[in-house]
């Protein structure tokens, strides 16, 4: 009997061409996926990927934590979960946010996503129809790009000095939009340590942003995976803390400070908008992996966290300094790059008559990558930019592979040079 419910063997005989939605019609994957492809070649030194360093996850603490809660919790921790995240870890993510970002919330105002990344994707669908416009940074994460082009979003970009975004510019065109009957959704920025720019937003610069939401009823959604992750200067108060009383969404992640694997994030904002997230999350995975959430919850709960990310932060410092000073030495004059005080990236700038788009073939002929800048602003405008990861490789890689970019990026210059 039950042999009839058996998968058969199935072979197509109609070649049948799908018609995809106006939206997945025009969808590509991003260079940074195909990066890597060439990132695991041998000898290919890859400053593409934005991944953290393996040396920086708790193996064993997390190990001993899994069977801490498979004995104690398995029937709860393998069962399908709460929409909203687990109630206690929802608890210690207030506990968190409290003492780390001046962020009061009660488990009300937070919802636990697969990723930031989900409530990248989740906050366009429950707050904007497609063609509306969101404010962005110009450069912004890749990631929110894709999640913006899912959802048939357009983006505004304001372009950043090494203070952030120009709020004077964001004034400016909020100001020109108005006066054209245009009201963007939601004004999206990264403000420490921003991927791709390695820039802080200043303070000054927060208070202006905040001002200009409050005036405009622009929300502000303030995407922060890095700013743990601080190696030098000092801590500056998140944008929510400086706007307990307007909207500003606030979203986080354990990807950068704990491991990615876990997929999990979570977002802070206003009941109702954590409530539309919730029904969108009902549609989506119905709930965010149950053991992960176990294993997150328990990981602050043993004060892992504080124990882990001072190691992780000497770790990346070393590796951050030892790109600044390769830059210097291997890059053709003329160029020119951030210095982040934290975070995992180096925002490099080139020669105008270079276009890293078109380099990166040469680069990985010698055997190093990185991610060009174009595919960092949503319309693909600036070219002479290109995005270094100095958190994943090996310190003795980070010295060889910018000596062989410094390469490549001299041999570029003498040809745009003769041109
Ligand atoms: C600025 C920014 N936001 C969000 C994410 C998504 O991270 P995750 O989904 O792993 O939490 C990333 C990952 O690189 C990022 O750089």
């Amino acid at each position: 009997m039950e042999e009839n419910y058996m998968p058969q063997q199935y072979e197509p005989t109609i070649n049948m061409p799908y018609e995809f939605s106006h939206i997945m019609e025009g969808a590509r994957p991003s260079e940074i996926r195909e990066l890597l492809k060439y990132a695991s070649m041998p000898g290919m030194i890859s400053f593409g990927g934005g991944m953290p360093n393996p040396k920086s996850f708790a193996i064993d603490a997390i190990r001993e934590i899994v069977d801490d809660v498979l004995i104690k919790n398995g029937k709860y921790a393998l069962q399908y979960g709460n929409t909203a995240g687990l109630p206690e870890l929802r608890e210690e993510i207030a506990k968190m946010v409290r003492e780390t970002e001046g962020i009061e919330a009660e488990s009300k105002h937070i919802i636990v996503t697969t990723g930031s990344q989900q409530a990248l994707y989740a906050l366009p669908k429950v707050l904007v129809n497609p063609g509306e416009t969101v404010i962005t940074e110009a450069p912004t994460y890749i990631g929110a790009i894709s999640a913006f082009n899912a959802n048939g979003v357009r983006m505004a970009g304001i372009p950043m000095d090494k203070d952030g975004m120009k709020t004077d510019v964001l004034q400016a065109t909020l100001e020109k939009m108005k006066s054209e009957g245009k009201k963007p959704k939601y004004i999206y920025v990264i403000p420490n340590f921003h991927n791709p720019a390695g820039y802080t937003m200043s303070l000054e610069r927060r208070k202006h942003l905040v001002d200009l939401s409050n005036d405009s009823g622009i929300p502000i959604v303030e995407d922060n995976p890095y700013g743990e992750l601080r190696f030098s200067g000092r801590k500056i108060p998140s944008i929510k803390s400086l706007n307990p009383g307007g909207e500003v969404t606030y979203l986080g992640t354990f990807s950068k400070v704990m491991t990615p694997g876990l997929r999990i994030g979570f977002a802070i904002s206003s009941e109702a908008v954590v409530g539309k997230i919730n029904l969108l999350k009902q549609a989506v995975d119905l709930s965010t992996n149950t053991l992960s959430e176990f294993i997150a919850m328990e990981y602050l709960k043993r004060g892992i966290m504080k124990v882990q990310i001072p190691k992780t932060i000497e770790l990346y410092r070393k590796k951050r300094d030892l790109m600044l000073s390769s830059l210097e030495k291997y890059f053709p004059e003329g160029s020119d790059w951030s210095r982040p005080d934290g975070g995992m990236f180096i925002w490099a700038e080139v020669d105008s008559g270079i276009d890293t788009t078109a380099m990166i073939r040469k680069a990985l002929e010698k055997k190093v990558a990185y991610v060009s800048g174009a595919s960092f602003f949503p319309d693909g405008s600036k070219r002479n930019n290109m995005r270094l990861n100095f958190t994943f490789s090996e310190d003795d890689q980070i010295v060889e592979g910018i000596r062989r970019l410094g390469e490549v990026v001299s041999s570029e210059l003498k040809i745009a040079k003769e041109a």
